[in-house]
């Protein structure tokens, strides 16, 4: 078989997952390789392990390849790495099989992949050490992994398995990271982490004092950092959140139930009023601070009455957006062993009313900006002509007529209209973009 020279990358779930794609990708056409879109000499599937139905996808995935005569697959990724070989042995079309922390090597095994090597290897700092430098050219929102992994071991979750130990990027690669992105015309940077609030490099800098260093870099306007587990939502990160124009007011803060009871047999360590307490001290600093959240329902045990608490929570809390899934218990994790599973139709019901409270919640917070002026980063083409999609300091997304305008830029918005899932505007007059 002649060696690859084309490949395709499929991603699959998280924002961490897009950006190793993207680096899977740089280290693909730093060895040679040309991204191609739709049938590539070889594909890789950057895969997803949380719910059973992400897992599930990939092996339709690969079925689906192989009828289209896929010549070379590469399964990448969080079920890479949870299942290892058995992926060859379910599905013989795959040749390769690459886990997070190994993907670095993807060129070398591309070219030995007669051997159909396996590689899930662990630790982290190897793989950024080795990976090419990035992309001259990215977008203007970029996304850059600071920490990998999870020490919290929610009892549901396969994280801490598929991801190992919790493990911080040193402070001065990620300054470099962040530095190069904004000479390639990055605008935006997400800081990404498992646990990313729970970031703390060797020399004992923290997520806050990342931020207010990145602050200083000339040509970098928005900072992000997503997701944030309660517990490591420390005084200095909420105070940076009054303190840095550049940090935008946008939080997710999963809290997975309002039910002390669930959060307790989910070893959340922390309950419900924790949390409301922590989001009160957030809002007494940022009172304009998008809340965002995950949420399960019909975890094993979950009472009708719990389910109500998380409402109660929801209402009380008040979301400007959030996701929320039905519990699927994963193989290996502790919560995959309780003996009082929840009825699927009764899982089913409370997903709906809750997704119907959030959803209200989400109208009513874009609602909210009708008639402001807001700025807004643009990104994207729109659909019609001369028009451009962007996002505002609360993550939402915007389209405007905005023919004199370049994807990049951010300019300020006169919000016309508000959908649930995207806002209208107008280019204020006589305003300059920057
Ligand atoms: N079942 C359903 N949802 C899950 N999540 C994590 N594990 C599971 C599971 N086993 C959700 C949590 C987490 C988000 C990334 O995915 O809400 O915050
Ligand atoms: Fe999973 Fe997040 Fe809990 Fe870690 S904190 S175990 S990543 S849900």
């Amino acid at each position: 078989m002649p060696p690859p020279r084309t490949f395709a990358i499929t991603t699959f779930g998280c924002q961490m997952n897009v950006y190793d794609s993207e680096r899977m990708a740089e280290a693909l056409v730093a060895a040679g390789y040309t991204a191609v879109e739709g049938a590539a000499d070889l594909t890789v599937l950057n895969t997803c392990h949380i719910r059973e139905k992400a897992a599930e996808k990939v092996y339709s995935e690969i079925g689906r390849l192989k009828k289209h005569g896929a010549r070379m697959i590469a399964v990448a990724g969080c079920v890479a790495q949870a299942e290892g070989a058995e992926i060859m042995a379910r599905a013989p079309g795959v040749d390769i099989v690459v886990g997070p922390q190994a993907y670095h090597r993807l060129p070398e095994m591309v070219a030995r992949a007669a051997e159909k090597p396996v590689d899930t290897d662990m630790p982290l700092a190897p793989k950024f050490d080795a990976l090419p430098p990035r992309a001259r050219r990215v977008g203007p929102s970029a996304h850059l992994t600071v920490q990998e992994g999870c020490d919290k071991f929610c009892a549901f979750c396969v994280v801490p398995y598929t991801r190992g130990a919790e493990a911080s990027r040193p402070a001065d690669a990620v300054l470099a990271e962040a530095t190069a992105l904004v000479a390639g015309g990055a605008r935006e940077i997400t800081l990404l982490g498992q646990n990313v609030n729970a970031y703390r490099d060797a020399d004992g800098v923290t997520l806050a004092q990342l931020i207010r260093r990145l602050a200083r870099l000339p040509g970098l306007a928005r900072i992000r950092y997503t997701t944030s587990h309660p517990r490591d939502m420390d005084d200095d990160l909420i105070a940076a959140h009054a303190q840095i124009p550049a940090l935008m007011p946008f939080l997710h803060l999963p809290v997975q139930s309002g039910s002390d009871a669930v959060l307790k047999r989910m070893n959340r360590q922390h309950s419900a009023a924790d949390y409301l307490r922590l989001i009160e001290c957030v809002r007494r600093v940022r009172p304009d601070i998008a809340l965002s959240g995950d949420f399960i329902v019909g975890f094993p045990g979950e009472t009708d009455a719990d389910f109500e608490a998380t409402l109660a929570l929801v209402s009380e809390a008040q979301y400007a957006q959030a996701y929320s899934f039905k519990y699927s218990p994963r193989p290996g994790t502790p919560a995959a062993r309780a003996a009082d599973p929840v009825p699927d139709a009764v899982a089913t019901v409370r997903l709906a009313r809750l997704q119907d409270l959030l959803f209200e919640q989400q109208a009513a917070f874009n609602r909210a900006s009708e008639g402001h002026m807001v700025d807004v980063l643009f990104d994207r083409p729109g659909r019609l002509p001369g028009q451009l999609m962007g996002k505002t300091p609360h993550l939402q997304s915007v389209h405007v007529i905005a023919p004199g305008l370049a994807i990049g830029q951010i300019a300020p918005v006169h919000i016309v209209s508000a959908g649930p899932r995207s806002l209208e505007g107008t280019l204020a007059p006589m305003m300059h973009a920057a």
